[in-house]
């Protein structure tokens, strides 16, 4: 069977991307992460690709004119690899609705909130001082807004009194390392379907049925 491809963008550790690396290897998620691509030269993320044999390319913004050439080299090392997703993971810039459009095929990402609480910037520190006694972590498609496409999965972790935002953010990583690889192989499986903005996992439905 022909494998579902996916490039996976970074800009700092990738440990989303190493859980994705696992999950695949360990044949818990059904696609092959056949690119890793950074806006940023020295991310870790981009090692971890390389130690592990997957092509990946150091894509800097700063040598182009405007994001749009930026983007199109995103847009040919993609196609080039024939890639049916592309995975945020820790990609620290906006992607235009350029990029969305032309790149052909799905973009998600994960954010460590529970959305719409929190997106942007620092979503372990907003949580903790809006005071909320849950938090969790988000998988959702991309759209033009800033964490504000369909939302795919979400986990739950609970806040405590005596975190901070390292402690938080810890538990929400934890999290996101399942929760990331089970989005993206229901993506895989083509078991996702859509009414309206809402998001339909084809296995829930039948178990919902069943229960
Ligand atoms: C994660 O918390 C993810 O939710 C957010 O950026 C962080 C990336 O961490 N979008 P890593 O690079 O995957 O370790």
């Amino acid at each position: 069977m022909k494998s579902f491809k996916i490039a996976v963008f970074v800009s700092g550790r990738g440990s989303n991307l190493q859980a994705l690396l696992d999950a695949q290897h360990k044949g818990e998620m059904p696609a092959e992460i056949a690119v890793v691509i950074s806006d940023k030269k020295d991310a870790y993320g981009l090692q971890r690709a390389e130690q592990q044999g997957i092509t990946n390319f150091f894509v800097d913004p700063k040598s182009y004119n405007d994001k749009k050439t930026f983007e199109d080299d995103l847009i040919k090392i993609v196609q080039e690899h024939q890639c049916q997703l592309v995975a945020l993971a820790g990609f620290m810039r906006i992607l235009s609705a350029h990029f969305l459009v032309k790149v052909g095929c799905p973009v998600v990402n994960i954010h460590p909130s529970l959305l719409p609480a929190f997106p942007g910037l620092d979503a372990q520190r907003q949580a903790l001082e809006y005071g909320v006694k849950y938090s969790g972590c988000t998988v959702h498609f991309v759209d033009e807004g800033v964490d504000s496409g369909p939302i795919i999965a979400q986990a739950i972790v609970p806040v405590y009194s005596k975190d901070t935002i390292e402690t938080l953010a810890e538990r929400i990583l934890l999290e996101e390392h399942k929760t990331y690889p089970k989005a993206i192989s229901y993506l895989a499986q083509g078991m996702i379907d859509f009414e309206g903005r809402r998001v339909i996992v084809t296995e829930e439905k039948g178990s919902e049925m069943n229960g």
